[in-house]
């Protein structure tokens, strides 16, 4: 049997939303539930995807995961040990089989060292070496994502979207990383880039037993890559299964919105005509109108069929995440 290599159990990261003094009087206006009762686990060797619209708390989980943010509730399991209370200190020799690969590469990577020397200082955090190791350690690093030996000596505003992907993915190996949390890793990248490094992150998979949690707003992307998959909407899951089954046969309606959108999008562009500019959709949650029960009841189509039936907001009966067999859940009173 597979081990486990990451387990999370009711998961919850409340925000306070600052404010004025009227606000902060009710305090319970101010409360921005970012995540609430999350669970899953990551077996070792395998990618769980994680989709939802922008502000929907996908980063929060992988930042809480990770334990670069503090959770309001739940526990989180690697490798067998609650490292929820960890000090920094106590949890150290965790930290770094556990990394993040950031959205944000030109605030992660700093611009004025070069490649090399941001490599070097990643392999020798936990792990001191003499030199001529190093050198060979680098060597097969660069080897491993991809990346052309020459563009050790430049800086990261030199590289290319895909070059600082790569050099992100091997700065977290470099460290010793087992768990991933690669957060958004191909946003602003071309098509091909993105599969470039989706290929490449499924290679390293292959060869080195990774596993990853891979959060994406694409839930194209996230079948590509993921094993399984969770939905999220408002700081819930909503869905949650093998990735092929939740994409073609979605039982929640915010999956089936999620993916018949992009099945009209690519139809779209096959047939060469235009994609309209993407929705804005009110993907945070409202603190200043709390939805009670499903939280997706005002933009549900099946709540608004069935003619808004009560149970659907009832503050009483939140949908649970129900199995619909062994491997697939859904959070839904009137699941498709
Ligand atoms: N440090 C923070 N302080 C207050 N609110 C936050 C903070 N970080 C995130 N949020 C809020 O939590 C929600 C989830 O955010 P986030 O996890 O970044 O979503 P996603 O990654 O899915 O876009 C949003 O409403 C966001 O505004
Ligand atoms: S519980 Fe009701 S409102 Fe929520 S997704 Fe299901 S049908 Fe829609
Ligand atoms: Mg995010």
């Amino acid at each position: 049997m597979t081990a486990t290599i990451l387990e999370v159990q009711n998961l919850a990261k409340h925000y306070r939303q600052p404010g004025n003094l009227w606000s902060s009087l009710s305090a319970r206006s101010r409360i921005i539930p970012a995540v609430d009762d999350v669970s899953f686990y990551i077996k070792a060797n395998e990618t769980m995807g994680l989709v939802g619209e922008t502000g929907c708390g996908k980063t929060t989980i992988g930042r809480t995961v990770l334990k670069l943010t503090r959770p309001s509730a739940g526990r989180i399991i690697f490798d067998g040990q609650d490292v929820t209370d960890l000090s920094p200190r106590q949890f150290r020799p965790y930290r770094r089989q556990m990394q993040m690969i950031f959205q944000d590469l030109d605030a992660a990577l700093n611009p004025k060292m070069r490649i090399k020397a941001i490599l070097k200082e990643a392999m020798q955090v936990h792990h001191p070496m003499k030199n001529g190791r190093l050198d060979a350690r680098l060597e097969e690093l660069v080897a491993k994502v991809n990346l052309k030996k020459s563009k050790l000596t430049n800086y990261p505003p030199e590289l290319s979207g895909g070059e600082k992907r790569r050099v992100g993915i091997a700065r977290a190996l470099a460290v010793g990383a087992r768990f991933l949390v690669a957060d958004e890793p191909t946003s602003a990248l071309d098509v091909s880039i993105q599969a470039q490094v989706v290929n490449l992150l499924k290679q390293l998979q292959a060869t080195l037993g990774l596993s990853y949690l891979f959060i994406s707003h694409d839930l194209r992307l996230v079948e590509l890559i993921s094993h399984k998959v969770a939905v999220m909407y408002l700081g819930r899951i909503v869905e949650m299964g093998l990735a092929g089954r939740i994409a073609r046969k979605p039982h929640h309606p915010y999956t089936h919105i999620l993916w018949s959108s992009l099945v009209e999008k690519k139809s779209r562009e096959t047939a060469g005509i235009p994609n309209p500019p993407e929705a804005s959709t009110p993907g945070v949650f409202d603190f200043q109108r709390p939805v009670h029960g499903c939280r997706f009841a005002p933009r549900c189509p099946v709540y608004h069929d069935k003619g808004q039936p009560a149970i659907c907001t009832d503050p009483d009966a939140t949908p649970p995440l129900r199995d619909v067999d062994a491997s697939h859940k859904v959070a839904c009173h009137f699941p498709l």
